[in-house]
């Protein structure tokens, strides 16, 4: 069995996905409101968010499941991420946002942290009340260069797709107690999209070999490290844990970057139908500040692993190429007509119940 317990992917840290996860963040703030009352009872409640990156957007949705614990419980959260996640972030956002909010919460807080892949157990059995993951599920571990192991292009991707979510949920299937719940959402294949970018990607890319920023072989090789599940992959996984989870809620979300929205109200009542240049920047520059805080990292570790016969793409600091990726990439989309396109991403939901 190909082992995925070994995977280091991380956001672009130091506050950067923070500031750059709007999308992210309503997915998040959703999947916290699924939680009912009468589904966190008791005294002492675990909740944990299963790739929480710098968690801004785990706080709050966490928030909201809080929400509907009872004032008098006590609250253990385990926050967890790969070993490479920005971990001095996680800290000082959790200590902003969780104990902030204290003096209007009565309930008792305690955070952990669990710096381990989530395809290897990261808690005992039985420990988890409310298990959580947003935008996440969609990150496979071998399109990750730094796990090694890398997928080969002509590989059956439905099939590493599916035994990476069933390896995950059997997993969580431990950690769970009995009844105990598992919310889920990630991006999924749909009309609503990120795609529209892409082409910018790839050309930012090529700008950056140009000015041998990373090498030619590494702006060549390098693979967008996520896909987007169709309906039957999704159908495909609850089939094969039907006798592990139950489907309590499962549904679809068309949801459109925030950035877009502010965008497209600039020149929505406009007559000749065409943005102004202030409103388009500041559009550029948020989309490749979102792109750059999640696969900033992919990058750099594509340009390490191909590092090329130039020496000067061998010194390129992680800092630099990601800082020269966020100013191409804004470049690329700027001289591009994708803001004439709808901008999101279609997620599922799915609430599972540990049988
Ligand atoms: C796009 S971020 C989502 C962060 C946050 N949940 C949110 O909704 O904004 C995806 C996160 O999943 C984490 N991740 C990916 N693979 C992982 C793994 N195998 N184990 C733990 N975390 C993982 C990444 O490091 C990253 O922090």
């Amino acid at each position: 069995m190909v082992a995925r317990n070994n995977e280091r992917t991380s956001m672009v840290g130091g506050g950067y996905y923070n500031q750059n996860s709007s999308l992210q963040a309503l997915v998040a703030e959703e999947c916290g409101g699924l939680v009912s009352p009468d589904e966190c009872q008791g005294g002492s409640i675990t909740l944990a968010d299963y790739g929480c990156s710098e968690g801004s957007n785990s706080v709050l949705m966490l928030r909201r499941a809080i929400e509907s614990c009872p004032e008098d419980a006590s609250i253990t959260i385990v926050f967890n991420d790969t070993p490479a996640n920005d971990y001095n972030s996680l800290s000082a956002t959790m200590d902003r946002l969780l104990r902030e909010p204290d003096k209007k919460n009565p309930r008792k807080i305690y955070p952990l942290m669990a710096p381990q892949s989530y395809y290897q157990q990261v808690v005992p059995d039985d420990f988890v009340d409310i298990g959580f993951s947003t935008a996440s599920l969609h990150w496979i571990a071998r399109l990750q260069p730094a796990g090694g192991n890398l997928l080969p292009s002509d590989a059956d991707i439905s099939a590493e797709v599916l035994a990476d979510i069933l390896h995950f949920l059997r997993t969580r299937y431990r950690e769970l107690r009995s009844g105990g719940l598992l919310l889920l959402s990630f991006p999924v294949d749909g009309e609503l999209s990120l795609k529209c970018a892409y082409p910018s990607i790839f050309q930012c890319l090529t700008d950056l070999a140009v000015e041998k920023v990373i090498s030619k072989e590494a702006a060549s090789k390098f693979r967008l490290p996520f896909h987007f599940r169709t309906p039957e992959e999704i159908s495909q996984a609850l089939q094969a844990v039907k006798g592990e989870f139950e489907v309590v809620e499962h549904f679809d979300r068309d949801v459109t970057h925030p950035a877009f929205l502010q965008f497209q109200s600039t020149f929505a009542d406009s007559p000749s139908g065409t943005p102004d240049a202030k409103a388009l920047d500041a559009y550029c520059k948020a989309i490749s500040g979102g792109f750059t805080a999640i696969i900033g990292n992919t990058v750099v570790d594509t340009a390490r692993l191909f590092r090329g016969a130039s020496s000067s793409t061998e010194t390129s600091s992680a800092e630099e190429i990601r800082s020269r990726m966020a100013e191409k990439l804004q470049q690329r989309l700027r001289k591009s007509d994708f803001w004439r396109t709808s901008l999101g991403n279609k997620y599922v939901f799915l609430k599972l119940r540990k049988i």
